[in-house]
């Protein structure tokens, strides 16, 4: 049975009061009757919200993992507002890099990709790189990556899960130990359709996981 990663982006929402009421909800993932121990469930909160989710998920003993959004691409120093890795790994496992809005808003090019890419590895924090087709370079030391075609965010329109799977085994093909996942309008109803494809390794939800009852089904489901 392959592992499948489930990865929760919560983006630029919610405030301390919003988070503790998903996470009351959210806690009832422990009721899921299914084995979770080949589904390694993530969640990406904001920085404000990092420590609140460790301290909920421990207390709670619920087994979910945590990542950020972003890093710095510095490492500590005088960078007003910036948040670095060495901050981050006390928190997270994983962290986000090169999503599609933060190239686009942030103008985040290939290199402060890679000094990101660089960063979480030197800290311990694995990237799930985030490209939006085949033909991308992913930096060395990247062992998941995230496919997310930018015409699928946020649209409701999700890739077709063919060409989702396409992609996935032509990134796979340049190395075999790439984990592979889609993201773009998952939800509960259309994740199977991506996770029970041989070449997809899981999935990267946004919109449908503020929803915290529609993420464990999500979970369920994939
Ligand atoms: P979406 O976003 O699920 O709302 O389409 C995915 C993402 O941007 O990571």
């Amino acid at each position: 049975m392959k592992k499948v990663f489930i990865v929760a982006n919560i983006k630029s929402y919610e405030t301390e009061n919003e988070a503790k009421k998903w996470l009351d909800v959210f806690k009832n993932v422990k009721n899921l009757n299914d084995d979770l121990s080949q589904k390694e469930i993530i969640i990406c909160p904001p920085f404000t919200l990092l420590e609140l989710f460790k301290e909920y998920l421990q207390k709670n003993g619920i087994r979910v993992f945590l990542g950020a959004q972003d890093l710095s691409q510095f490492d500590q120093g005088a960078y007003t507002g910036e948040i670095n890795a060495r901050q981050i790994r006390d928190f997270a496992k994983y962290v986000l890099i090169g999503h599609s809005e933060r190239r686009k808003n942030f103008n985040e090019t290939k290199n402060v990709l890679l000094n990101k890419v660089k960063l979480a590895l030197a800290y311990g924090i694995k990237p799930i790189y985030i490209i939006q087709n085949d033909t991308e370079e992913i930096p060395e030391g990247v062992e998941i990556i995230a496919y997310e075609p930018v015409f699928a965010i946020g649209s409701g329109k999700p890739d077709n899960p063919e060409n989702a799977e396409k992609v996935a085994s032509s990134v796979k093909s340049k190395n075999n130990g790439y984990n592979i996942l889609y993201g773009g309008s998952v939800n509960s109803t259309n994740v199977q359709s991506f996770t029970k494809k041989s070449y997809i390794n899981g999935v990267l939800v946004g919109g449908a996981s503020l929803d915290p009852e529609e993420f464990i089904n999500i979970i369920k489901n994939a």
